[in-house]
Order: structure tokens, then sequence, then C-alpha cells
């Protein structure tokens, strides 16, 4: 991007952790900014602190799973101004235990919102940002879409597909001959927001049956799941890096036209560890500091 002032940003999950901080980046910036999000309570809040740094700040309460709450978003957005330059596909909720202690429904909650949350968002918004004088999209992975650790699988099974659909954008928004689009993906480490309890938003169709629980989860299994999001909102709270801080990252990629954004590029050594058993075709090994099993 040449300059934000002005122009439009969209950010979903903005009413708490990165969300919000880009929102708040976008508005420093001189960005007007939609704040989307299904708390509405926090995002009315989030809409408030956006609109005191003097833009034009607009909340739209979104379920990120639904095509047609996504898209009615979108058309929000472009009545109030006209048109769309940055768009954030970042709302995303994370969720774990072992794979043989899965039921469905964790699978599908992840996966609606932070992978299917992001092809709504490319859906409803794409035409808009080919359309706009320029644009670009960025969406929120995370190193689990470079790397699967245990304990983990919906999230790095939504993760890598996030990461797969923007490098897949970014090739062919590079040989388009119209488009001005950009495309990034942010692949956080751990940040201090309130992912630990993401599951406040989760809905009751997608919840755990209690008798399902009962039939499903031994004693032993269940304690691994409390000590796993232990370790999780402790790590937060303690090692998680300021949103802020990521959020800038993210607007420096965007005036830069980068496409990888890492909060934590340290990190890449488990990445690069991972890649290099891939290569010599030998069997993944766990050499990583997110390991949960
Ligand atoms: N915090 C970390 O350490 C970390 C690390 C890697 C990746 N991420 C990713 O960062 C993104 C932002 O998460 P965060 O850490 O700021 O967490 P957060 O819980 O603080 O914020 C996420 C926001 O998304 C909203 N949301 C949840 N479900 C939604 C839905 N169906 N539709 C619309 N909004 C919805 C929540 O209400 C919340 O405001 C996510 O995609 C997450 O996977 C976070």
């Amino acid at each position: 991007m040449q300059t934000m002032k002005g122009r439009t940003a969209v950010v979903t999950g903005a009413a708490s952790g990165i969300g919000k901080a880009l929102a708040l980046g976008f508005a420093a910036e001189g960005a007007n900014v939609v704040l989307a999000d299904v708390e509405p309570e926090p995002l009315a809040a989030a809409e408030a602190e956006v609109g005191a740094l003097g833009v034009d700040a607009l909340g739209v309460v979104t379920d990120v799973t639904d095509a047609d709450s996504v898209h009615a978003l979108a058309d929000r957005t472009l009545e109030r101004f006209g048109q769309v330059n940055m768009l954030c596909n970042n709302a995303g909720v994370g969720g774990g235990g072992l794979i043989k202690n899965l039921q469905l429904v964790d699978w599908k909650w992840v996966i609606d919102v932070s992978l299917w949350g992001v092809i709504h968002g490319v859906d409803a918004f794409l035409p808009h940002l080919i359309a706009a004088d320029e644009a670009h999209v960025m969406s929120t992975a995370s190193v689990a879409g470079l790397m699967a650790n245990p304990g983990l699988g919906p999230y790095n099974a939504a993760k890598y597909g996030v990461v797969a659909i923007m490098e897949t954008l970014y090739l062919e928004m590079e040989r388009d001959p119209v488009a001005d689009v950009g495309v990034s993906v942010l692949c956080p480490g751990i940040v201090r927001t309130n992912i630990a309890t993401a599951q406040r938003n989760r809905p009751d169709h997608l919840r755990r049956q209690r008798s399902d629980d009962g039939a499903t989860m031994t004693p032993e299994a269940r304690a691994e799941a409390r000590r796993r999001n232990d370790r999780i909102a402790a790590a937060l709270a303690e090692e998680g890096m300021d949103p802020a801080d990521v959020a800038a990252k993210v607007i420096q990629a965007m005036y830069d036209r980068r496409f990888w954004v890492l909060s934590h590029p340290e990190l890449l050594a488990d990445v690069n560890h991972r890649n290099h058993r891939l290569a010599q075709l030998e069997n993944p090994t766990l050499d990583s500091a997110f390991g949960t099993d």
C-alpha cells in the first residue's frame, strides 16, 4: 500500500486481541475501520476506542462461519465507505486435544471459524478488493500452519489451510493482468490475547454433549485437556507478545507488500527442522517449544 489515509480497512475478530490491535493500528494510519466480531459488547467498546482516534469506525456484528453474514458485512462496508482497501481475515478460535479423544464437533467448530471464516472473507470481499484503487488482503494463520504439533489437530488443519489459500492467492494475484491486490499471511507465535477462552464463542450445537464426553473421555484424557489449557493460558499471559507489536508488523508488511508476516521469526528454526526432515523423506519428530504431548 502507498497510503492508508482515508482508505477503508475491514478486520474480523476485531473485538479482542490481534484483531482489535489491527483496528487501532489502521486508525492510527488514518484509515476508516470496519470492525467485525461475533461478540456484540466488546465489539461496541472496540468501535468506540477506534472512533476516538478521529477516524470513521463502524462495528458490524458478524459470524464468519456464516457466508450470508460475511456478505452482509461487505454490503455494509460498501454502503458506508464506497470501497474496501485492506481486509484482515483474522477471526479464529483455538481448541485441541489428542485426536484419539476428539469428537466431530471439535473439528467442525475450529474449522468452521478458522478456515471457513477466511474462505467466506475471500469470497465476499475479493471482487471489491480487485475493484479498489489499491488493496491488500491479510489472513491470520499461525505457526501451527507451518508445522504440526500434537494436541492441536483441528487447529493445525485449519491453519495449514489458511496458509495454502493465501499462498495460492498471492501467486494468482501476482499473475493477474488486472488486479492490484497485495496478499499476506500472518503466522503468529504466542501473543497475549483472549484465545485461551475461545470456547466462550462456541455455539451450543457444536458443544460436546456431557453424555458423549462420559463415553469418550477417560479421566486421564480430561486431566490432560485441563493441563493443556492451563499451559496455554499461562504461556499467553507470561510470554505472549503484545498484540500491538504484531499489528505493527502486519501494517508494515502491507506497505512493503510482503507475503510472510511472522511475529516470532526465531520459530522458523522449528519449521526448518520439520522441512529438513521432509526434504530427507525422514519421519516427523518433535523439536519445538509448542509440543503438547
Ligand atoms: N494469541 C495467539 O497466541 C495466537 C497465535 C497464533 C495465531 N493466532 C490467531 O490470531 C487470530 C486472533 O486471535 P486472538 O489470539 O487475538 O484471540 P482473541 O480471542 O483475543 O480474539 C479473537 C476474536 O475473534 C472473535 N470470534 C470468534 N469466533 C468468531 C466468529 N464465528 N465470527 C466472528 N468473530 C469471531 C472473538 O469474539 C474474538 O473477539 C486467530 O485467528 C488465532 O487463531 C493467535
